[in-house]
């Protein structure tokens, strides 16, 4: 497989696999783009590349959920963008991912990128001309951005923050930001660049090497810089420029970089915008706001978008993906660093973002009340998941039934059901189940959306040490030497034998 140095290439690899739906027709940003999106993540198809967008220059394109996965396997496609084999388990892939986190690259600084190959300032400054900005579901408050690496620097010290929100685009070079404070970028603008009445710098890359979005959605410590991982990802330093108008730096890679800035104090009104739990709703409330000061791009380029969140079951969009392949590995890393032993981290196929199941050795009483506390705390999960279900290490947690299972026999309902009681904490505001109130504002978010967290033991508990308590009934455990004697037989009677049967497909774990 050819280095992936950027989103194309990484299409490219798409095609030679079978995976890329190239659509020559001209289609609309207007919930066009974002419909055949959705279809194909439905339908588990191709990723589209649009190659003619109505009322864009020849040549500027789009593509819908590129790094998503596929049902069974929501990793292979991230896997496929950072050189792995897109065929690699689900297991060995987080085993190398978390290896490859460990080891990170600084970047480097270049003269000249091709993501300023053209530069539009001033009045041509102008996002409705030169980006195809989607407007993905028919109730959205606006045109958005949803796949991003916005850029910012700690104005005391040289850590940038690179993460990932949505962003609203209001008027040509005006766009509201959902900054929930709780997030890393949130608090630089509201508790320091805001509080001091200053102006902050940023820039948003767009497209580029595909590590270089996916750390902006990852949950990396403040002070770290997120650059640093997108080299362990892929193994060697990133290429930075710095951009046209400030003094930020921005991958070389990028399709399209827009620069700006945030006054203190200036709000737009943002949302509602579908999002990735499966539901549009509100409130459009004040948000910070981006002055564009200039565009820069590549020739010809691509604007990644995700159409996240399309309801019940429909597992395998961007941020499905993002969640398991992306997020959950990052937080197994930094819980297995402070010694606790646990094996995966998932969220449910059909919705990564509403709960976590972990996988866990169980080495002492009292530790499951620990992890959940620890995970709880973590950010990611944090921020976003309320309920956690703890099951034991050999559970398939790819396999929602086996989990359901290990629930309804081994979770006591009196003990092994908790929750840890209202806590006033950062916390997302886009559940479904909070109220309005609980939702708080987003400057307050920090101190007035209201959470709980919960979590389900549904581990093994501790066996009278006379009696073993049950044993389950399967060959593994019972008789390993009577499943070989057995599938000997059957090979022997014609029969298929379990290793026929497991071959490929659903399990992603095993
Ligand atoms: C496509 C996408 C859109 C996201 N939108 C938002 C958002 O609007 N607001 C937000 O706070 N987090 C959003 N997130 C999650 C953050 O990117 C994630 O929590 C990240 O770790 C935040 O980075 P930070 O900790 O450096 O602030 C989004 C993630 C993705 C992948």
């Amino acid at each position: 497989m050819e280095k992936i140095k950027d989103i194309r290439d990484f299409l490219n690899e798409l095609d030679k696999i079978g995976e890329l739906g190239q659509v020559e027709e001209e289609v609309h940003w207007r919930l066009e783009m974002s419909g055949i999106g959705e279809m194909s993540n439905r339908l588990d198809d191709k990723i589209p590349l649009f190659n003619k967008i109505k009322g864009y220059p020849e040549g500027t394109r789009a593509t819908s959920d590129p790094y998503r996965g596929s049902h069974g396997a929501l990793h292979r496609r991230i896997a496929l963008s950072i050189g792995m084999d897109p065929n690699i388990s689900y297991y060995d892939y987080v085993e190398e991912f978390v290896d490859r986190l460990n080891h990170p690259i600084k970047p480097i600084l270049v003269d000249k990128g091709e993501c300023q190959e053209i530069v539009h300032t001033g009045e041509d400054a102008n996002i409705f001309k030169h980006i195809p900005v989607p407007y993905i579901q028919d109730g959205d408050g606006g045109r958005y951005i949803d796949i991003c690496t916005i850029i910012a620097k700690d104005p005391d010290s040289d850590w940038n923050n690179w993460c990932n929100y949505r962003i609203m685009v209001h008027s040509r070079n005006k766009m509201g930001v959902l900054f929930t404070s709780g997030q890393q970028t949130a608090n630089l603008y509201y508790f320091k660049y805001e509080g001091r009445n200053q102006p902050m710098p940023v820039a948003i890359a767009l497209g580029g090497l595909p590590a270089t979005s996916h750390v902006a959605g990852m949950p990396i410590p403040s002070g770290v810089s997120e650059v640093d991982y997108a080299g362990a990802m892929i193994q060697e330093p990133v290429e930075l420029v710095k951009a046209v108008t400030n003094d930020l730096l921005v991958p070389t890679s990028a399709e399209f970089v827009i620069e700006g800035v945030m006054l203190p104090g200036e709000r737009v009104d943002e949302g509602p915008f579908g999002e990735f739990l499966g539901y549009i709703h509100g409130p459009r409330r004040p948000a910070p706001v981006i002055r564009v000061q200039a565009i820069t791009h590549r020739k010809n380029p691509i604007l990644p978008f995700s159409v996240s969140g399309g309801g019940h079951g429909e597992a395998t969009t961007y941020l499905s993906s993002e969640f398991n392949a992306l997020l959950t590995p990052t937080v197994l890393n930094s819980v297995r660093k402070l010694g606790f032993p646990v094996k995966a981290i998932v969220g449910p196929e059909t919705n990564s973002y509403a709960s976590v199941i972990i996988a866990t050795k169980v080495p002492y009483k009292g530790y499951v009340k620990e992890l959940a506390e620890l995970i709880a705390a973590v950010p990611g999960p944090s921020m976003y998941v309320d309920l956690y279900w703890v099951v034991d290490e050999d559970v398939d947690v790819s396999n929602m039934e086996d989990v359901w299972e290990e629930i309804m026999l081994k979770a006591h309902p009196v003990k092994d059901w908790h929750n840890f009681g209202e806590r006033e904490a950062p916390r997302s505001p886009l559940n479904i189940y909070q109220t309005a109130e609980e939702k708080g504002t987003l400057r307050l978010g920090a101190t007035v959306a209201k959470t709980c967290k919960c979590y389900i033991d549904a581990t093994t508990k501790e066996w009278d040490e006379k009696t073993k308590g049950p044993r389950r009934m399967e060959f593994e455990t019972l008789y390993p030497a009577y499943k070989d004697w057995v599938e000997k037989n059957r090979k022997d009677y014609g029969l298929p034998t379990y290793k026929d049967f497991r071959h490929e497909g659903i399990p992603w774990w095993k």
